[in-house]
């Protein structure tokens, strides 16, 4: 097992021995008084995190760590990415905040960059703090616009935290959020490696899958139905590329039932899949795009939701019912323009979309080729999973859906002293560093996560 660096200097300019004296106190304080999210309290050991540059961060004894998880798969951009860094301090010098019925010049100029990205006729944005409002104000405009109220989502899927967002949610977060009475109706996604549908090819997921939810809408009334709500292709969930043909498909259904197709890019979007949007990959053009997280690289709280002409247009002499004080707020769309301009000018979505196609998924590919562990890869750009089972005969998971198991937290546990910060879920582990990570850092990545199949290897049925 590697090691990993040590510096004295962290990049905040800080001795590591201040900065880990600092972070004994951040901990200190964060068991007494921080309560934190999904989690039992008294049963969490939270990471200190003392700096963050690029694809690194620092762990509260000054390890240095590869984020491969880009936080919450936010940090597209890498962290501290000076341009992103400069806009915010000279927003906060100009205009720290506004409320949202006044012009202001950098919300006006981060929507015209999003509308700019977005596919079709999505033209007009409302922002929004995150992700889960997001997809909270989207259901509201579909609602409103069609005069109906059930919503469908799909099972493996997370679209947010708020009582609608957590409602459309396919995962077991839903599951003590739900009273039964949100108005949401799960069906099956495309999912060839654990396929519902008893398919053996591609072809037939995408046909059968578009069958059971055609089936689905005829049975559940198509009129009562305001829209569908997909995530264009699920993050936590998975990571599950939907096969050709299928959001086409889910297209082609919404129009026939006049349903609003809304298509949830949080994690996929801005330049996450190697695409602007992930549903660029398949030339399908939704009627609202929910958008968050790599937006402004999550440097500072935004989301929003991109909105077509006819949706835009049920408002125009009709008041949309919603609001919040932020929408739009002044360092978060200023995070937002440099964002976008830095991706622009780097080329960033390109890179994401290189490191996919020449070191991840090949990378990836060979770690399954030696690593009987591995039972399925998959992504595009720098969004991959790979799913780890006990047996790939039956696919029997490393950690049963919805839970842990020792196995995973021991390979988790080695990523870490390893020197890898990963993003895991039940039995996968996704890699997902920023857009910005380098050919080497991606290899460094890889070798690291060598070393630890080693672990997982070890854990299967005999
Ligand atoms: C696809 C998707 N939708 C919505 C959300 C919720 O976003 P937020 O946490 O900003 O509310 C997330 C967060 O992970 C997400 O991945």
């Amino acid at each position: 097992m590697t090691t990993t660096v040590s510096q004295d200097i962290l990049p905040t300019g800080q001795s590591l021995d201040a900065a880990r004296v600092e972070g004994e106190r951040t901990y200190a304080l964060d068991r007494a008084h921080v309560f934190h999210s999904w989690s039992a309290q008294e049963q969490i050991t939270p990471m200190t995190i003392l700096a963050s540059e690029g694809s690194y961060v620092w762990d509260g004894a000054g390890n240095r760590l590869l984020d491969f998880s880009s936080q919450l798969v936010n940090t597209n951009v890498g962290h501290q990415h000076p341009k992103v860094v400069a806009a915010i301090q000279e927003q906060a010098a100009k205009l720290c905040t506004i409320a949202p019925q006044y012009a202001n010049d950098v919300r006006s100029e981060a929507a015209r960059l999003i509308a700019e990205r977005t596919p079709g006729d999505l033209n007009k944005v409302f922002f929004t703090n995150g992700g889960a409002d997001a997809n909270e104000h989207a259901v509201r405009m579909a609602r409103l616009h069609t005069g109906r109220y059930k919503v469908l989502s799909r099972y493996r899927s997370y679209h947010g935290g708020t009582d609608t967002a957590i409602n459309l949610t396919g995962d077991p977060r839903r599951w003590p959020n739900d009273y039964g009475n949100s108005g949401v109706v799960h069906f099956h996604g495309p999912f060839l490696y654990r396929s519902q549908f008893h398919a053996e090819n591609e072809q037939q997921e995408t046909e059968r899958a578009l069958e059971h939810l055609d089936q689905l809408i005829r049975l559940e009334g198509p009129n009562s139905i305001a829209a569908i709500v997909l995530e264009s292709v699920p993050g936590t969930a998975g990571i599950m590329v939907p096969p050709p043909g299928y959001l086409a498909g889910v297209r082609e259904i919404c129009d026939r039932y006049g349903i609003v197709f809304i298509a949830d890019e949080v994690m996929s979007g801005f330049g996450r899949t190697g695409k602007w949007f992930a549903i660029d990959h398949f030339d399908v053009v939704p009627d609202l795009i929910t958008f968050a997280k790599g937006v402004n690289s999550g440097y500072v709280p935004l989301g929003g939701v991109a909105i077509s002409e006819k949706i835009a247009a049920t408002f125009a002499n009709r008041p949309y019912p919603g609001g919040l004080t932020y929408s739009g707020h002044p360092l978060a769309t200023a995070a937002a323009v440099a964002t976008i301009n830095a991706m622009e000018d780097e080329r960033i979505v390109e890179n994401a979309a290189r490191i996919g196609a020449e070191i991840l998924g090949p990378g990836l590919r060979g770690l399954a080729d030696r690593h009987p562990s591995i039972g399925e890869v998959r992504g595009l750009g720098v969004f991959w999973a790979i799913e780890l089972v006990a047996d790939r005969a039956t696919k029997e998971p490393l950690a049963p859906y919805g839970a842990s198991s020792p196995a995973m937290n021991e390979v988790i546990a080695a990523c870490k002293a390893g020197g890898l910060l990963p993003f895991a879920n039940f039995n996968r582990i996704h890699a997902v560093p920023p857009c910005t990570v380098t050919e080497a850092e991606a290899r460094e990545g890889l070798a690291i996560l060598d070393t630890v199949l080693d672990i997982a290897d070890a854990h299967r049925a005999s």
